[in-house]
């Protein structure tokens, strides 16, 4: 077998450059676009306490254990598993890593190339004039055509692998730093928009008053699945990512910075966009199209708001790029390291094999609609199977691992530096890895799904 040189191998240049990358990652559509509609779908402010209490409770914990998986290794997600465990059959969790990165891809990028098409409406100041109503038809037309949603798609495709084949230190490393900061700010402008708009009142009740009655198994399964989507846990981002991180990083406090600033931004999105769903008599259950209903609505009716939109766009294009390039990484770093490729050759096969899967979960909204099983297009089982159902099983491997496979020894070795930092709290961290954590995420799987009623 061909020795692998690690002396080649890439890695981040710095401390902001790791939190960067990772926070780019977590931050993205999953924030603006998934949250708001299936908090929205699932009652509001119910779903959100829930789903904070994922992302504490198990959502950190998970994402400090694929950091350190990643760390230790030094490889992709797949040969991370084979390294640390050789011979025995963990590596599994990583190809279904793999996987996931493929559905997640393929529908994420419908999503993006919405992004982009409203990006080129805002140039061509396209919301302009047109009531709520003539927003949604609008909306509704765009993503059932059969060919538009597609081509945005590919360009959005060809993007993300031409950063991906370009290395990540120099493109998108350097430019999240400054794009992310004024996407927040942004965030900001249009939630005061959207808060003094008269009727904004309900969609703060909406999104913070929980009625408790909204819960069932169904909804916390969709909370979990948002929290591991959101914050790419579950299928080896963060392993990868984590591979690239230089051995004196804080790996606690490069999750902590990472899961508070994908937090934050999901919640301001959630106050960006209820005052106006409300106040703009738009179903919150809505679903899939909410925020290309929503948004244009508030560009409508805020000062600048032809500019404003423009810089919107723009900036939501970069965080779904940012969160594309991490997820193609997933299968390029395999691909090329365990499969012998050259990072051209896997960036390009990466990137073809997906879209094609990707046609299909666009044409879900058009030509393909009536495909549906359970109730479900392609589009509705990629989005579902992978946020709830291989991302939380991802999740319960990657954890098991770490507490029962590496062992506290190890673990505290790597994310201690080797002794050099001070760990108070490891001893919870194992704790919850062993325990809690599987069992938690295995009892709302189980539930979530009706398996056990
Ligand atoms: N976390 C990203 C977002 O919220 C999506 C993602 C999921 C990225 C899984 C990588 C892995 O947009």
């Amino acid at each position: 077998m061909a020795q692998l040189d690690l002396s080649t191998r890439d890695s981040f240049g710095s401390k902001i450059g790791v939190v960067a990358a990772a926070a780019g990652s977590a931050v993205g559509l999953g924030n603006i676009w998934r949250f708001p509609y299936v908090a929205g779908e699932s009652g509001g402010a119910a779903f959100l306490m829930v789903y904070l209490g994922f992302i504490l409770a198990i959502g950190f914990p998970v994402m400090l254990a694929e950091l350190t998986i990643g760390r230790r290794a030094q490889r992709n997600a797949l040969g991370s598993f084979k390294k640390l465990a050789p011979g025995k059959p963990w590596y599994l969790v990583g190809l279904m890593g793999i996987g996931a990165a493929f559905l997640i891809l393929a529908f994420y990028s419908t999503i993006a190339g919405w992004t982009l098409e409203y990006l080129a409406q805002a140039i061509s100041n396209g919301f302009d004039g047109k009531s709520s109503e003539e927003l949604k038809n609008s909306f509704e037309q765009f993503q059932a055509a059969p060919f538009r949603p597609l081509i945005w798609q590919m360009i959005f495709m060809f993007l993300t692998a031409y950063i991906v084949y370009s290395g990540v230190k120099k493109g998108i490393e350097k430019y999240t730093k400054i794009l992310m900061p004024i996407l927040v700010l942004l965030i900001i402008v249009m939630s005061i928009r959207s808060l003094t708009l008269p009727g904004a009142e309900k969609g703060i009740s909406f999104l913070f008053k929980p009625d408790f009655s909204k819960i069932t198994w169904p909804v916390i399964l969709d909370a979990l699945g948002q929290a591991a989507f959101s914050l790419s846990i579950g299928m080896g981002t963060l392993i990868t990512y984590g591979s690239y991180i230089p051995k004196n990083n804080n790996l606690p406090i490069t999750a902590l910075q990472v899961t508070a600033a994908d937090t934050i931004i999901a919640i301001l999105a959630g106050i960006m966009i209820f005052p106006a769903v409300f106040a703009f008599n738009i179903d919150p259950a809505e679903g899939f199209g909410l925020v290309f209903i929503v948004l244009p609505n508030i560009f409508e009716q805020m000062p600048g708001g032809y500019f404003f939109a423009i810089l919107f766009f723009v900036l939501l294009s970069i965080a779904a790029l940012t969160s594309t390039v991490s997820v193609l990484e997933v299968v390029v770093a395999y691909f090329s390291e365990e499969l012998n490729m050259s990072r051209r050759k896997a960036t390009i096969l990466g990137a073809i094999g997906i879209s094609f899967v990707g046609v299909l979960a666009t044409l879900s909204f058009g030509p393909l609609s009536e495909l549906q099983l359970l109730d479900r297009t392609i589009f509705g089982w990629f989005n579902y199977l992978s946020a709830n159902v291989l991302l939380p099983i991802g999740a319960i491997f990657i954890v098991i691992f770490v507490g029962w496979h590496l062992g506290k020894k190890n673990v505290l070795d790597e994310i201690s530096n080797q002794g050099e930092l001070r760990l108070r709290l490891i001893n919870l961290f194992m704790v919850i890895v062993k325990f809690i954590a599987p069992l938690a995420i295995a009892a709302v799987f189980i539930y979530g799904l009706g398996i056990i009623k």
